[in-house]
């Protein structure tokens, strides 16, 4: 039996785990992690992750052919393949702070993997790492274990799932992409994970390059999603000022076969642990390379989207008289996107600490986001793209956090739709509007309120990128 050890039981490791123990019966699949709390929680009937068809397909697998563990060492020593998919987040201190990729947790992962292997081990990189991470780790292992006669193949084998669709994802792949050397040894561990994701993936749906190729190509993905995403973002504000609306000019540019329609949706602003993380990482080793004119060129999907988020929440308030102090807000979605519980780098918490920072009074409601999280989201100093720190606001006394959207937005002024779920489609505004106060206002950062009914009712309405109400057309600008 082949034995697959997969380091790091993250949003990445666990589902990719799970359903490569599902689609390969005949092979045992562990997934190691140095957090207890984590592993407790996959081996329990409370998943540490929420993910639609998640717990299903852990349901199948747990404990047949797929296990999790905190014995790390062990397992790492008895697979034959390891993949290692721990978090890379961006430095926040010493060289390349704000930009470069901490790869802290990965050299003490490649470290352990070197003083652990008795037998010769494939190890993939599932991880974003920048490109050349594999020679530095080829490094680490050779010169460690290089008296016991071990091999080790490197693999890129970057991960394109996303959250909230992971699973799906995950079953059908647009695509699976293999990096390795070109030597046999490099070929044949190219074929043997081929050999594994073939079991359910179409072989003409897997690419096989060099390292470089295949550790490039994900930064690369991700820059081009995002690059999208700040060029409608952009288009929005220019609609707000012109009168055109966003949906329709994304539709028109959408429908050429060249460019596609997919990922088109204005919004508050991108989130997530990848974007900014990976564009970042991008910008730094454009640097490194000396090429400033390629850095600067995605610097500005960053800034773009920065800008987004200001934008919003200076509209908010410049809407509302100029003034938010004492004004209770509703926040409506919490999550960086629909369908997660994720919080990272959520437009939400630059939203939120604007809010707060001019003295409203937030009540925040997210059907999967914890208290607890929220708090500490507000709470904790970050660092921004340009390694200035951004003070936590500390004020997080006008914060409350509530469990459903009635109780958010009673007594309200304003509402802001910070997340696209479903449920807030369906939410009876007739009912919150006379629960609110007047002018009663909602600010939707997601497109995803029906703004015509909501006029109709008697709210004051803005969304992203469409033509403004006379109320909105009368404000002070807020560019
Ligand atoms: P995560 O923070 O959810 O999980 C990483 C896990 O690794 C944590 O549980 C941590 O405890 C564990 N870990 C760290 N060092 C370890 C060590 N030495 N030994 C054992 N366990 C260790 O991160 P994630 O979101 O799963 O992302 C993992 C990687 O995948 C990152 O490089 C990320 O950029 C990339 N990625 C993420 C996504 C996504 O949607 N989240 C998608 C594609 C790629
Ligand atoms: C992203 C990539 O899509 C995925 O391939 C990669 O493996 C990890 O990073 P993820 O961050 O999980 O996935 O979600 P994604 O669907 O890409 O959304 C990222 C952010 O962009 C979210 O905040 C989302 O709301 C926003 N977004 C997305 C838009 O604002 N408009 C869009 O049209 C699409």
């Amino acid at each position: 039996m082949v034995k697959i050890c997969c380091i790091g039981a993250g949003y990445v490791g666990g589902p990719t785990m799970a359903v490569m123990a599902l689609k390969c019966p005949e092979i045992q699949v562990t997934v190691v992690d140095i957090s207890e709390p984590r592993i407790n929680a996959w081996n329990s009937d409370t998943l540490p992750i929420y993910e639609p068809g998640l717990d299903d397909v852990v349901k199948q697998c747990r404990d047949k052919n797929l296990f999790f563990s905190t014995d790390v060492e062990r397992h790492v020593s008895e697979s034959d393949i390891v993949f290692v998919s721990v978090n890379t987040p961006t430095k926040t201190q010493g060289l390349g702070a704000g930009k470069a990729a901490d790869l802290t947790y990965w050299e003490s992962a490649a470290r352990m993997i070197a003083d652990v292997s008795r037998s010769s081990k494939i190890v993939v990189e599932k991880s974003t790492v920048p490109v050349r991470t594999a020679e530095a780790i080829e490094k680490i292992l050779t010169h460690n274990n290089n008296s016991r006669g071990v091999e080790f193949q490197i693999l890129s084998n970057p991960e394109f799932l996303a959250e909230g669709t992971a699973i799906n994802d995950l079953y059908t792949p647009d695509r699976v992409l293999i990096g390795g050397r070109g030597s046999p040894g490099g070929q044949k561990a190219v074929k043997a994970l081929r050999d594994v994701y073939a079991h359910w993936v179409p072989l003409e749906r897997i690419i096989c390059t060099n390292l470089w190729s295949a550790e490039l190509s994900k930064l690369a993905a991700n820059a081009f999603l995002a690059q999208r995403i700040s060029s409608v973002n952009a288009m929005s504000a220019l609609c707000e000022a012109t009168g055109a609306d966003v949906s329709q000019v994304a539709h028109a540019v959408g429908t050429d076969s060249r460019i596609g329609p997919k990922f088109l949706n204005a919004s508050v602003g991108f989130g997530g642990s990848c974007f900014q993380k990976d564009i970042l990482n991008l910008i730094y080793i454009c640097e490194c390379n000396g090429l400033p004119e390629a850095a600067s060129y995605w610097k500005q999907v960053i800034k773009v989207n920065d800008y987004q988020k200001t934008r919003f929440a200076n509209r908010v308030v410049s809407s509302m008289f100029n003034t938010v102090s004492g004004k209770k807000i509703a926040i409506l979605g919490f999550a960086f996107k629909k369908d997660t519980g994720d919080t990272r780098e959520t437009p939400a918490i630059d939203v939120c600490n604007r809010l707060v920072a001019d003295m409203a009074k937030l009540s925040i409601y997210d059907p999967r986001v914890l208290e607890e999280q929220i708090r500490k989201d507000l709470s904790v100093a970050r660092f921004d793209w340009n390694h200035h720190q951004i003070k936590a606001e500390g004020m997080l006394e006008q914060v409350s956090v509530v469990s459903d959207a009635y109780v958010a937005t009673k007594d309200a002024h304003g509402i802001c739709v910070l997340t696209e779920w479903d449920e807030f489609k369906s939410l009876d505004f007739e009912r919150i509007f006379e629960n609110m106060r007047k002018p009663a206002f909602v600010f939707d950062g997601r497109n995803v309120v029906d703004a015509v009914k909501l006029r109709e009712i008697g709210f004051i309405v803005y969304s992203i990128g469409k033509p403004l109400d006379s109320w909105l057309r009368n404000m002070p600008s807020v560019a």
